[in-house]
């Protein structure tokens, strides 16, 4: 009998690469275009707001041009059919998780659509260009940044991720290189805690030797494949 009743995902790039966004460690991806501490980080942000701004407006309209792939369909299936506990904990500041229909969604890294206010520090959802200084329309500042995490910053809902990690049978990572902690020591957190581990990606990942089983291909095939398997048994 197989007793799986709660598994944790975690997805990156590679899992809405097929959706035209691309990865950041690939060689057409966007650290080639911007160097990480020009954008990525809170210092860049006071050094040059607008070069900041603008490099998210893009990625904020990229990602509304996007659509799910059918990786994030079989995800969204898996999340409306799985009874145990699940949870999607996605590195992507895309939507694209939820416009396939899943709910059970944590943003580690933010979104690149919602804008934050450091003046009030409210949160909006947020399609429209921030370069341009709009006012926060709860206090009125033109203080608003994107609600993203950047280097040096401490990701979202590292608490709850812990507690899923401390409960999961089942840990697979779809489309992450493993580069970035602390995600990339998910594995073992969730291995030390007894769950089997699983590997979905193109290639082989920095982490991929610290899983179970690893399955490359392209997360288009391999997700929806492994969401069939899970949901048979
Ligand atoms: P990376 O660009 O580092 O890695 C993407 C992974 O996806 C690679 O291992 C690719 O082999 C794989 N891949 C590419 N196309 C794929 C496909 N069609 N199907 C399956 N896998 C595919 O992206 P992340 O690991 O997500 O953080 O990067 C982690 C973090 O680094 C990001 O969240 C971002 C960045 O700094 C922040 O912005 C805070």
């Amino acid at each position: 009998m197989d007793a799986t009743r709660n598994i944790v995902i975690l997805t990156g790039a590679g899992i809405s690469a097929e959706s035209g966004l691309a990865t950041f460690r690939a060689e057409d991806g966007l650290w080639e275009e911007h160097r990480v501490e020009d954008v990525a980080t809170p210092e860049a942000f006071a050094r040059d707001p607008v070069l900041v701004q603008r490099f998210y407006d893009m990625r904020r309209a990229g990602v509304l041009a996007a659509q799910p792939n059918a990786a994030h369909h079989a995800l969204a299936r898996l999340d409306r059919d799985w009874t145990g506990d699940l949870l999607i904990v996605t590195q992507n500041i895309d939507d694209l998780h939820e416009r396939a229909g899943a709910h059970r969604v944590l943003h580690m890294h933010g979104e690149a659509l919602g804008a934050w206010c450091t003046a009030c520090d409210a949160r909006h959802r947020w399609t429209e260009p921030l370069s341009d200084n709009p006012p926060c329309p709860a206090c009125s500042e033109g203080a608003l940044r994107p609600d993203i995490v950047w280097f040096g910053e401490m990701p979202y809902g590292m608490e709850r991720i812990f507690a899923a990690l401390a409960d999961a049978d089942l840990f697979v990572s779809v489309g992450t290189s493993g580069a970035v902690y602390p995600a990339a020591g998910f594995v073992q957190a969730a291995a030390e805690a007894g769950a089997r581990t699983l590997e979905l990606n193109l290639d082989r990942s920095l982490g991929s030797r610290l899983f179970d089983e690893t399955r490359l291909g392209p997360a288009s095939t391999l997700v929806p494949a492994w969401v069939e398997e899970v949901l048979a048994r």
